[in-house]
């Protein structure tokens, strides 16, 4: 089987608050998206990176992409309105391949090979899966944000990460199945539970933190730390 992701960099970040995209800030000197890609482009098991990008934003990317010794061909595609038209977007893009695709975000630069290479292998044994650590926290259910209405027993809680992996045919199908009922989902793993598929869930880490507010960057930067002592 053939391996390619897709790296989903084509958000606003508006969470962050910043004028710019987030995954352009830098960490320790370089971009948020430059380490991101450089854990995928060190590996061999991946044949393909599909880098999904906001339009306008080219030059940019183009410029990162000049400035890194790449092993692998990064094809730059445009994304869409929400992450999972970006998504789709590069399916579109990879219609004459054939294998596993991997769908990560841009804005989770913490992701080891290790984990990579256990969603390669839970995607070809498996069909579908996604990282996931434990919830540390008490999730409560509320309609509005001022009332609570339930809590779910957190002992069957788990925070879910990328990369997610699948065989392709299992993707398009479940992007498919998504966009005749006009569903819209926050991973690409919630589009396949829909079709009844059963997802494989793999321990992640919690270093593999997603970008979001501008706090992360604290942890960011400590996480960052705490590798180059490793
Ligand atoms: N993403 C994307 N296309 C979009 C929206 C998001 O490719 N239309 C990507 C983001 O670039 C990010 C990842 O999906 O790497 C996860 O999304 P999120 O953390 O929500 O990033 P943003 O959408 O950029 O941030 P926000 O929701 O705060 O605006
Ligand atoms: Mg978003």
């Amino acid at each position: 089987h053939k391996v390619c992701v897709l790296i989903a960099a084509a958000g606003m970040g508006k969470r962050m608050r910043l004028s710019q995209n987030k995954q352009y800030l830098p960490i320790h000197g370089k971009p948020m998206i430059r380490h991101t890609i450089e854990v995928f482009d060190a590996l061999e098991a991946i044949d393909k990176i599909i880098l999904l990008i906001r339009s306008g934003e080219e030059e940019m990317m183009r410029n990162i992409l000049n400035t890194m010794e790449l092993q692998h061909e990064v094809s730059i595609v445009l994304g869409g309105d929400e992450r999972q038209d970006s998504i789709w977007e590069g399916l579109r893009y990879l219609q004459d391949f054939d294998g596993i695709i991997l769908t990560h975000d841009g804005a989770r630069p913490f992701v080891t090979e290790r984990e990579i290479l256990s969603v390669i292998e839970g995607a070809r044994s498996s069909g579908a899966c996604c990282l996931m650590t434990p919830m540390k926290d008490t999730v409560k259910i509320s309609e509005d944000g001022n009332w609570a209405q339930f809590t779910p027993d957190r002992s069957k809680l788990y925070a879910i990460q990328t990369p997610q992996g699948f065989h392709k045919e299992v993707l398009i199908h479940a992007y498919k199945q998504a966009y005749e009922e006009g569903y819209y989902g926050t991973d690409d793993c919630s589009l396949v539970e829909k079709t009844g598929k059963k997802i494989r869930l793999i321990r992640g880490s919690y270093k593999n933190i997603k970008i979001t507010t501008p706090e992360d960057l604290i942890f960011a930067d400590a996480i960052y730390s705490d590798r180059m002592e490793e």
